[in-house]
């Protein structure tokens, strides 16, 4: 464990004695930009930066549209509204994903219902999802599926690309058209990744991304949704702006809005940061190599990104052979200056989504006790010596 505590430090240019699992990264036009937005006076969310970072994520990623929000809850949110989904829904997800997963799927009223994920991807699994599907959905006359045991419509499915792995994408496509389930993709952490060549958040109905301070890139928080579908966007834009009929002086509201709309300010940010996203997967993508050579002669496992994927690393991790084995390397990493952390609680094992219903949950349990991250910013050293 010492190797790995001075492996750690020898790769990462960090001023301090710390490091953290991942820090943001600003050396590009940040300051110019922000200053830009002061400077004009538009800091909220009128001003010509959030725009701007709207064609930018929509170019990268190849979406025809991509409408911005203050976060990537509030875009997960937005899109499950979008897609339809009711208070009286199931919505299918992972058990193994960041809880704003699941709390946005509850923000619409729908129940979430846990199935287990894939040993390859560590994300929604479309083979155990099928089993669920085939066990209990039916297609109704009205043409939507419902699950035969709670009689509720299953409207939505939302697969999660945990730590940039994209999940088994082609599958999810052809399941979710299948059973009429609208596929909405959590991108929150795989901005960039790609899954046969195409960009993640770019296969289902809508993606969503996150923009907050510890994602690959950052407007300080921010999300984005994005979308090929026209009435989509201009719904999703019209809502998140707290449903204003555009007037030049009147306050006319023509249905309940949120005021999920990022500020100008974020957004700035934002548009920097995009101009140093390609550069960062790079990086990102050389540590997860140096990462992998490493932990190939030790008692881990390094965790590869899935076939057919090119993964922006977002978050390395690594396989512990058992819980104790994590549980040890946690405590002594923690206790030396190197911040590693367990990968997060099942959702199902959370009080408010216990109720909820899943499958078996197999590999989740086994990810649970045995996945550490390790730090991954894209800060390393000498890299622009070269
Ligand atoms: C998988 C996943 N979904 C959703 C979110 C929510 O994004 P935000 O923190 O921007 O609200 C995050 C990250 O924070 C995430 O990791």
């Amino acid at each position: 464990m010492e190797r790995l505590i001075k492996f750690i430090r020898s790769i990462f240019d960090e001023p301090t004695e710390f490091i953290p699992l991942h820090d943001p990264r600003f050396i590009g036009n940040e300051r110019k930009y922000l200053n830009h937005a002061i400077d004009t006076n538009f800091v909220s969310s009128v001003g010509k930066y959030v725009g701007k970072f709207e064609t930018m994520c929509a170019e990268y990623t190849g979406a025809k549209y991509a409408v911005a929000t203050m976060n990537g809850t509030s875009a997960l949110h937005i899109a499950l509204l979008m897609a339809g989904v009711k208070p009286t829904d199931e919505v299918i997800t992972q058990s193994l994903t960041f809880v704003a997963t699941a709390n946005a799927i509850s923000y619409t009223g729908a129940s979430p219902v846990f199935i287990d994920v894939d040993k390859k991807t560590m994300g929604l699994s479309p083979t155990r999802m099928e089993e669920f599907l085939h066990a209990n959905a039916i297609i109704k006359d009205d043409g939507f599926c419902y699950d035969k045991i709670t009689n509720k419509r299953i409207s939505a499915c939302v697969p999660m690309h945990t730590f940039g792995h994209p999940v088994i994408l082609k599958k999810f496509v052809e399941l979710c058209n299948k059973y009429n389930i609208t596929l909405i993709e959590d991108a929150a952490e795989s901005i960039g990744s790609t899954y046969h060549g195409k960009q993640t958040g770019t296969f289902g109905k809508m993606g969503i991304f996150s923009f907050n301070g510890n994602k690959i890139i950052t407007t300080g928080g921010g999300g984005m949704i994005v979308t090929d579908d026209e009435t989509i966007a201009k719904r999703a834009k019209h809502i998140t702006t707290q449903a204003k009929v555009p007037h030049k002086w009147e306050f006319v509201h023509d249905e309940i809005g949120y005021n999920y709309r990022l500020t100008n300010i974020s957004a700035a940010l934002g548009c920097a940061q995009m101009e140093t996203l390609t550069e960062f997967i790079r990086i990102k993508r050389e540590l997860a190599e140096k990462y992998k050579t490493f932990f190939a002669d030790t008692d881990y496992t390094f965790f590869s990104e899935p076939e057919n994927c090119c993964s922006n690393y977002w978050l390395n991790a690594i396989l512990a052979k058992n819980r104790e084995q994590r549980d040890e390397l946690l405590a002594f990493t923690n206790s030396n200056g190197v911040m590693t952390r367990p990968i997060w609680k099942l959702m199902n094992q959370l009080p408010m989504f216990e109720n909820c219903r899943c499958d078996n949950l197999e590999n989740s349990k086994w990810f649970e006790e045995r996945v550490v991250n390790i730090p991954s910013s894209a800060i390393i050293k000498d890299y622009y010596k070269r």
